[in-house]
């Protein structure tokens, strides 16, 4: 029989301090969120615990990384269902701050900036988005004071970004990732899947659809697997493509036809009132497939 506990919650930063100091090893992963969480987030959570002696859980809506005409207001609070995951995960202390907490001039007038690979892909729609997320980000490993910190697949250009400000400016501290979980069906699993109506939620299976047939092109080349994937988003007018790339996973930078070797596959969409993102890391050349997102394709690879 296992035994769950249930984790200490600090909502001030004495209280998140106290509670650091009471556990009994430095040996601390954190795991940050939004809340509303489900079965992506308990993956990152079991990943940490299985590593680290603890394991520190972050929920904090941070207002920062959303833009004026985005869905903060409507974003899904879940606190109590948020603190059963935690607890059956066997997290050791949920960090829940209000934005005054994290924030306690208001807007800070000094932030993380993303520079030029936060201005691409989700940063062309979402302006100031990644300075808001690396911002928050750098407040929170430092007010963890983690070793480690595990970060999805699903958002691959904020774990980018995120691995760059840790190099860029010296963060100590470990960045793990963790592949995209998905639904049955192939949906990757996302707190904005919520918002989703059945008709959207069929519709939005043309996102995990056009990634899987792009990884199937993968031995043939970026422009097969390009095509490959657009034939699939053609097919479901409904979904309302921002963007479909084949990019380079450092760069962000599109790849080149002649070019074999690892890139990211990466698509938004509007579906309804929702937009959605999910990508597939591939390697492309004669034995090429998905890497570690659609399991029974080669070369599957993840840091956990
Ligand atoms: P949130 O969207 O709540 O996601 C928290 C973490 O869970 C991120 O690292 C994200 O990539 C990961 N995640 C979400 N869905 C996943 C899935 N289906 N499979 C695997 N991992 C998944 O990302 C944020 O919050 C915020 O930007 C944050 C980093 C907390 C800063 O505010």
């Amino acid at each position: 029989m296992t035994t769950t506990t249930t984790p200490v919650v600090a909502h001030t930063r004495e209280e998140l301090k106290a509670a650091r100091e009471a556990l009994p090893s430095r040996d601390v992963a954190v795991v940050m969120t939004m809340g509303a969480l489900h079965d992506g987030h308990a993956h990152l959570i079991r990943a940490a615990r299985q590593r680290h002696a603890h394991v520190v859980v972050t929920i904090f809506l941070n207002p920062l990384q959303f833009g004026p005409k985005e869905d903060l207001s409507r974003y899904p609070r879940t606190f109590d269902s948020d603190m059963e995951i935690c607890t059956t995960a066997g997290v050791d202390v949920v960090f829940a701050p209000t934005p005054d907490v994290v924030y306690p001039d208001g807007d800070p007038g000094v932030r993380v900036a993303a520079g030029p690979l936060g201005e691409v892909l989700e940063g062309a729609s979402r302006p100031g988005h990644f300075d808001g997320v690396l911002t928050v980000v750098g407040k929170l490993l430092h007010l963890t004071a983690a070793r480690s910190a595990y970060f999805g697949q699903k958002d691959a250009q904020q774990l980018l970004l995120i691995r760059r400000m840790v190099r860029d400016v010296d963060f100590p501290v470990d960045i793990v990732s963790v592949p995209t979980v998905r639904e049955p069906d192939g949906l990757a699993m996302s707190s904005r899947n919520m918002y989703l109506t059945d008709s959207d939620r069929e519709v939005a299976l043309s996102l995990s659809r056009a990634l899987r047939a792009g990884a199937e092109a993968a031995r043939l080349g970026p422009s097969a697997v390009r095509r490959a994937a657009r034939e699939v988003m053609v097919e479901e007018p409904l979904a309302l493509v921002d963007y479909l790339v084949l990019v380079h996973p450092h760069t962000l930078q599109s790849v080149p036809e002649w070019y074999r070797g690892e890139a990211l596959l990466a698509v938004a969409a509007k579906v309804g009132t929702t937009r959605l993102i999910d990508n597939a890391p591939l390697h492309l050349g004669p034995d090429g497939g998905a890497i570690d997102v659609f399991s029974d394709v080669p070369h599957a690879r993840a840091d956990v």
